[in-house]
């Protein structure tokens, strides 16, 4: 783990192997084959000469010669035929041979590009869909690191809907820093007084009227007569670090689980959770609040314990909104749309 989203050209990728989407006879092609094939030097053409082609759907691995990769997969995706001749069987079945092949070589990293996108016309968003599923399904056994390669200009690896929906939300909430226009100055009196619209049923929280604050913010439900002072005041005290541990606790889960769904390395995880003062990035801290399903208000208090916040005048911030109001807790999902949206990606 974890599954990372990157823009590059797949021949300048460092890892244990690169994915090719190559055609069945495994003698090269134009596109992403064309690049690896050259990148690579003749011997690969060569050595490719010698498996006797690739079925559709299936995997074929090779030496990496002149690439910085050790070794090629050799995958042949599914033309794209309208999606009723089984493509999308045909183009996870790819995504699963490359990944049990790369497993079979004891490779740590690896690096796809998106598969059938290309001259075999599959669309670009649905097919991403596919990759992110089936990697998604492989990590859940695997401390391997897989990269989604995703070339050029290319963005819209989210549906149009999807798409079109969170840019309406953007609009919607997007507030110009420098204008402060009468609307954004009812907001934040409102603020001052108290509820908050994202807030339904929640008790309002000490701290947390201003947006921008760092400090620390403790929900008053919490100075109730169930809980006592003394515990609440040490909610207070507490680190980025120990407040992590203690919700993964309250919500039943392991750690593996929870780094997992956060898309957070083990050994990023093992750092945080040794060292009671660390100091996460923001999208660490999302990346968690998202695995713990916290809701906005949760999250909010989650970044302040880290000294962050979320803002109306971020696209990132308010595209985390967005998701966190929606209810879906999906990491890949969230970062495919801030991929979308040209933002950094939490987790990883
Ligand atoms: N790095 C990463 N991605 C790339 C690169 C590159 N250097 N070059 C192209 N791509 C992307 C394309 O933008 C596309 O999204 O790879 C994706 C797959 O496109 P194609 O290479 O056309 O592959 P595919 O659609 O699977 O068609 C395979 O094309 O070149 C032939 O021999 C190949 O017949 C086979 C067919």
């Amino acid at each position: 783990m974890p599954l990372i989203i990157v823009r590059n050209d797949i021949t300048k990728m460092n890892c244990d192997a690169i994915v090719n989407a190559a055609k069945n006879s495994l003698l090269g092609g134009g596109g992403v084959d064309g690049a690896i094939h050259r990148a690579a030097g003749p011997g690969l053409l060569e050595e490719c000469r010698s498996l006797g082609g690739c079925e559709t759907g299936q995997a074929k691995i090779t030496g990496g010669y002149d690439l910085p990769a050790k070794h090629v997969i050799h995958t042949v995706g599914p033309v794209w035929q309208g999606g009723g001749h089984g493509e999308r069987e045909l183009l996870r079945s790819c995504y699963a041979e490359s990944l049990r092949l790369a497993e079979e070589n004891s490779c740590q990293s690896v690096a796809f590009p998106l598969i059938s996108t290309g001259v075999y016309g599959y669309p670009k968003a649905e097919a991403f869909r596919v990759a992110v599923d089936t990697v998604e399904e492989f990590l859940k056994d695997s401390d391997m690191t897989v990269y989604i390669v995703v070339f050029g200009r290319d963005s819209l690896l989210v549906s149009q809907k999807r798409f079109a929906d969170i840019q309406q939300f953007i609009d919607d909430n997007y507030v110009d820093e420098h204008s402060d226009p009468l609307e954004e100055r009812r907001r934040r009196l409102n603020l001052a007084g108290g509820w908050r619209s994202d807030r339904k049923g929640a008790a309002p929280t000490v701290g947390a009227a201003y947006e921008s604050s760092v400090l620390p913010s403790v929900p008053l439900s919490q100075f109730s007569e169930e809980s006592s002072l003394e515990e609440a005041l040490k909610q207070i005290d507490e680190s980025f670090s120990q407040m992590l541990l203690r919700k993964i606790d309250e919500k039943g889960m392991t750690d593996a689980q929870c780094y997992k769904k956060a898309n957070i390395d083990r050994k990023l995880f093992s750092k945080i959770r040794s060292d009671v003062h660390y100091r996460p990035k923001k999208t660490t801290v999302i990346a968690f609040a998202v695995a713990l399903e916290l809701d906005l208000s949760e999250t909010r208090d989650m970044l302040m314990k880290a000294g962050f916040a979320l803002s109306h005048s971020s696209k990132f911030d308010i595209i985390i909104e967005y998701f966190i109001s929606h209810g879906n807790y999906n990491v890949f999902e969230i970062n495919e749309a801030l991929f979308s949206f040209d933002q950094s990606l939490i987790g990883q």
